[in-house]
C-alpha cells in the first residue's frame, strides 16, 4: 500500500523522541535522564529515581523529603474501593486485579483526568505512585485470605508495602532493613526501560488523550504476559520443572534448541540487548549475596549450570541471547516470600514512575499524535456480496 513499510513488532520503528531512557543493545549501556544504571543501583533509592524519571532532574534534599511526604500522605485507598477487593475470586490473578483497581481508582478522582492540565496529570501522579503499592498488598492479602491492613505513615513506600503485605494486625511488625533495602534495588533496576511493550502501551492509549489511569491499566495488562514482565514468574515455574524432572540441564537446552513443543529458555533473549543485560549483572549479584544467606538453594544453582550452558551453545552465542533482568529476580522474590504469582506485581510497582514519566511526556510533546500504525493488507480483493 504505497509507502508504507511493513515492520512486524516494530523491531526497527522509532514512535517518539524520548530524553528518558538511554539503552545502547549492543554494548549492553543502560542510563536513566543520563545516569549508569550502575550508579544508581549503588547510591540512590527507589524514591529517588522515580523522581529523577518522572521530573528529570535528581532532587534536591528537601525536594526529596517533600516528594517523600506527599506520597506518605496519599497511600491510602477511599475506603469503599476495599469492596473490589472481595468481588473477585480468590485465586484471581494479581496481575488481573492490580490493572482493575488502577482503572478503578480513575472512577474515584473523575477531577483529575484532563490529561492537559498539569496539575491534574501532577495528583495522579502522586496518587498512583502512593497507592499502586497499597493496591498490590491488597490483590496479595486478599489471595491470602487475609485482612487489609493500613498504610502507616511511619513508612517509605517501601517499607510501607512490605508492612501491609506481610504485617500482622496483632503482632509488632519488625521492618527487615535488608529486605527493604533488596526490594528497593529491585524497583531501581525496573523502573523504566524506554519504549517496550507495556510503556508503548501506555503511550498508545494515552495518544488519544485518555488519562493516565486508563493508560497505565492498559500497561499493567501489557506487562502480564510471559514474553515481558510474567517472564520471571514463568523462569521459576520453568526451574521448578526441570528440577521435578530429574534436574538433566543438557536435556533442556536440547530441547529448547530443537524448538520441542515452542519452549524456550524463560529468562534469556531481548529485543534490544544483544550483549549482557546491565540489570541482570546486578541482579545475579544480589540473588548470590541474598541467596547465599538462606543456605544451599537448588534452584539457584540449576539457573546458574542453564546460563552457563545456555552462555557456551552456539544456538545461543549465534543468536546473541543473553540472560534478562527476569531470570534471576524470581529466585529472589521467592525467597523474600511472595508466591510466583505476585512477581510481575513487584515489576509493575518498580515500573510505574518509567510508565507515568513516558506519559507526562507524551501528553507534553507538541509533536505527539494519536498513534495509528498502518498495515499491509493481504485479504481478499474487492468482491461482489452473492445475490440471493
Ligand atoms: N529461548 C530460545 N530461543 C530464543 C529465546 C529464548 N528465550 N529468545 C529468542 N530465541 C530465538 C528465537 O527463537 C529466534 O530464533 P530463530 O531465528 O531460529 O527463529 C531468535 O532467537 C531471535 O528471537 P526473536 O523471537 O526474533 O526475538 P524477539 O526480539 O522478537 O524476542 C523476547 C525477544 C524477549 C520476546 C524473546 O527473547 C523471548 O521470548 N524470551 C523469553 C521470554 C523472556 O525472558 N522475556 C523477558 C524479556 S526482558 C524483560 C521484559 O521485557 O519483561
Amino acid at each position: 500500500t504505497g509507502d508504507t513499510t511493513l515492520d512486524v513488532g516494530f523491531v526497527n520503528t522509532a514512535s517518539c523522541q524520548s530524553a528518558i531512557t538511554y539503552i545502547d543493545g549492543e554494548a549492553g549501556i543502560l542510563r536513566y535522564r543520563g545516569y549508569p544504571i550502575e550508579q544508581l543501583a549503588e547510591q540512590s533509592s527507589f524514591l529517588e529515581t522515580s523522581y529523577l524519571l518522572i521530573y528529570g532532574q535528581l532532587p534536591t534534599a528537601e525536594e526529596l523529603a517533600a516528594f517523600d511526604q506527599r506520597l506518605r500522605r496519599h497511600t491510602l485507598l477511599v475506603e469503599d474501593m476495599k469492596n473490589f477487593f472481595d468481588g473477585f475470586p480468590r485465586d484471581a490473578h494479581p496481575m488481573s486485579v492490580l490493572s482493575s483497581a488502577v482503572s478503578a481508582l480513575g472512577t474515584f478522582y473523575q477531577d483529575s483526568h484532563d490529561p492537559h492540565d498539569p496539575e491534574a496529570v501532577e495528583i495522579s501522579t502522586i496518587r498512583l505512585m502512593a497507592k499502586l503499592p497499597t493496591i498490590a498488598s491488597y490483590a496479595f492479602r486478599k489471595s491470602q485470605g487475609q485482612s487489609l491492613l493500613y498504610p502507616s505513615n511511619d513508612y517509605n513506600l517501601v517499607e510501607n508495602f512490605l508492612w501491609m503485605t506481610f504485617g500482622q494486625p496483632t503482632e509488632q511488625y519488625e521492618l527487615d532493613a535488608d529486605l527493604a533495602k533488596a526490594l528497593d534495588l529491585l524497583f531501581i533496576l525496573h523502573a523504566d526501560h524506554e519504549q517496550n511493550c507495556s510503556t508503548s502501551t501506555v503511550r498508545l492509549v494515552g495518544s488519544s488523550e485518555a488519562n493516565l489511569f486508563a493508560s497505565i491499566s492498559a500497561g499493567i495488562h501489557a506487562l502480564s504476559g510471559p514474553l515481558h514482565g510474567g517472564a520471571n514468574s514463568a523462569v521459576l515455574s520453568m526451574l521448578t520443572k526441570i528440577k521435578n524432572e530429574g534436574g538433566d540441564v543438557a536435556d533442556f537446552v536440547r530441547r529448547v534448541k530443537n524448538k520441542e513443543d515452542g519452549v524456550k529458555l524463560m529468562g534469556f533473549g531481548h529485543r534490544v540487548y544483544k550483549n549482557y543485560d546491565p540489570r541482570a549483572a546486578i541482579v545475579k549479584k544480589t540473588a548470590h549475596e541474598l541467596l547465599a544467606k538462606a543456605g544451599d538453594n537448588p534452584l539457584l544453582d540449576l539457573a546458574m549450570q542453564l546460563e552457563q550452558t545456555a552462555l557456551e551453545d552456539d544456538y545461543f552465542v549465534e543468536r546473541k541471547l543473553y540472560p534478562n533482568v527476569d531470570f534471576y529476580t524470581g529466585l529472589i522474590y521467592e525467597s523474600m516470600g511472595f508466591p510466583s504469582n505476585m512477581f510481575t506485581v513487584l515489576f509493575a510497582i518498580g515500573r510505574l514512575p518509567g510508565w507515568i514519566a513516558q506519559y507526562r511526556e507524551m501528553i507534553t510533546d507538541p509533536a505527539t499524535k494519536i498513534g495509528r500504525p498502518r498495515q499491509v493488507y493481504v485479504g481478499s480483493p474487492a468482491r461482489d456480496y452473492p445475490q440471493r
